[in-house]
């Protein structure tokens, strides 16, 4: 490693949450400005040093991020009034990430995001079975997914790359996947998240990030009155385990449907079998292609409270919108606020769950003459 490189990785790795200018306001439900220094947050997890890295633009606009899960433990975005506003749930310390209650803040989720139905599939008459996590199926890679992994870590300017070679067989997913994750920023308050992967063998792959987003900030309360749209037309339907079943369903006059912007809170409450099962949203948006562009619009996000505003772009075919059913105060988060009930939402661009069991959705195979390239962008702004 040469001096520069050297240099680059020091400043990086020991820049603190600095925003405030101070540590003081842990429990500032009025700031919602989180207090992280690098020196705390470092963490030994096995046998590897998990770290805080840092990426920051000339808005103040910052993505705090660790090696631990290729996570994203804090987002501070300027609010209407000019305030910075940390909309992205996530703790204090790296070990703290290392809890299988709460196993996904923030994560790169995978080899296999969401659910595989009873944890198989079958690639060229081989049945691979893979670890039972989430009632009888597999759900984000398993218990030592992605996001219980220490990632090696590269740091440039105005990004960081995280690299991970997934073994053949960890967890029963076939093929040495070499898998690297790329978070850059820009002036234009975007944060990109690209993703590419290679295999020695067929398997299959889907990658995402599970961050939970609460847009007037961490802490603040529910995300109900948050305004959401969803540019898609159909959801997949799902059974009563969450394993889509294989139909596409029109969301015109259903609770599903975010075509224009709704509070996510005015149907979550409709009787509806398919918001009893998700116990809220918990579903696959399929995602109207946007005509001529290389990204879909995916969707646009407003914090009531704040104006804060993310619109969220990808290559992928699908987006999970999770409201956070599940969340049920296991954990204490940055500011010092238990995650609550609906305190956060995921919205997870990615292929169709189950897609490796369902031959009608899009095809999620990597063989080994193929590269995986997946591209988000998450740009933020102000309503
Ligand atoms: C899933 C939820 C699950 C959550 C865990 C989401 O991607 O769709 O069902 O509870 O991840 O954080």
């Amino acid at each position: 490693m040469n001096l520069t490189r050297l240099l680059t990785l020091f400043l990086f790795t020991s820049s603190a949450y600095s925003c405030t200018g101070s540590k003081k306001s842990n429990t500032d439900a009025t700031n919602h400005i989180a207090t992280v220094d690098s020196i705390s947050f470092k963490s030994t997890i096995n046998d590897q040093e998990a770290n805080l890295y840092t990426l920051k633009n000339n808005n103040g606009f910052t993505v705090y991020l660790t090696n631990f899960g290729a996570r994203i433990v804090g987002i501070i975005a300027p609010d209407k009034e000019g305030k910075l506003i940390d909309v992205a749930l996530g703790f204090k310390t790296a070990a703290e990430y290392n809890n299988p209650k709460e196993p996904y803040f923030g994560a790169i989720v995978g080899p296999v995001a969401n659910r595989i139905a009873n944890g198989k599939f079958e690639i060229a008459d081989n049945i691979y079975n893979l670890p039972i996590n989430n009632g009888p199926n597999t759900l984000h890679g398993g218990k030592n997914g992605l996001h219980f992994v220490v990632w090696n870590t590269e740091v440039f300017k105005d990004s960081i790359r995280f690299s991970y070679l997934h073994p053949d067989l960890q967890d029963g997913f076939p093929g040495n996947k070499q898998i690297d994750v790329t978070y850059a920023i820009n002036n234009q308050n975007e944060l990109t998240v690209t993703y590419r992967a290679i295999t020695d063998k067929e398997t299959y792959l889907n990658l995402s990030n599970h961050t939970y987003f609460n847009m007037n900030g961490e802490g603040s309360g529910t995300i109900l009155d948050h305004q959401l749209q969803i540019f898609a037309d159909a959801t997949t339907p799902v059974d009563s385990t969450l394993i889509p079943t294989g139909e596409i369903t029109n969301v015109a006059g259903t609770p599903f449907d975010f075509t224009s912007l709704k509070a996510i809170g005015k149907d979550i409450d409709i009787e509806n079998q398919q918001l009893t099962y998700g116990k809220g949203y918990d579903h696959n948006y399929v995602l109207n292609e946007t005509k001529g562009k290389e990204m879909n619009h995916a969707a646009k996000i407003i914090g009531d409270k704040t104006g804060i505003t993310m619109d969220i772009y990808t290559t992928e075919p699908g987006l999970q919108f999770y409201s956070g059913n599940f969340m049920a105060e296991n954990v204490i988060l940055k500011n010092g606020v238990k995650d609550s009930f609906r305190t956060g939402l995921c919205l997870e661009p990615q292929n169709f769950p189950d897609a490796p069991n369902q031959p009608t959705f899009p095809n999620s195979k990597l063989k080994p003459d193929q590269i995986y390239n997946s591209k988000t962008i998450y740009s933020f702004s102000i309503n």
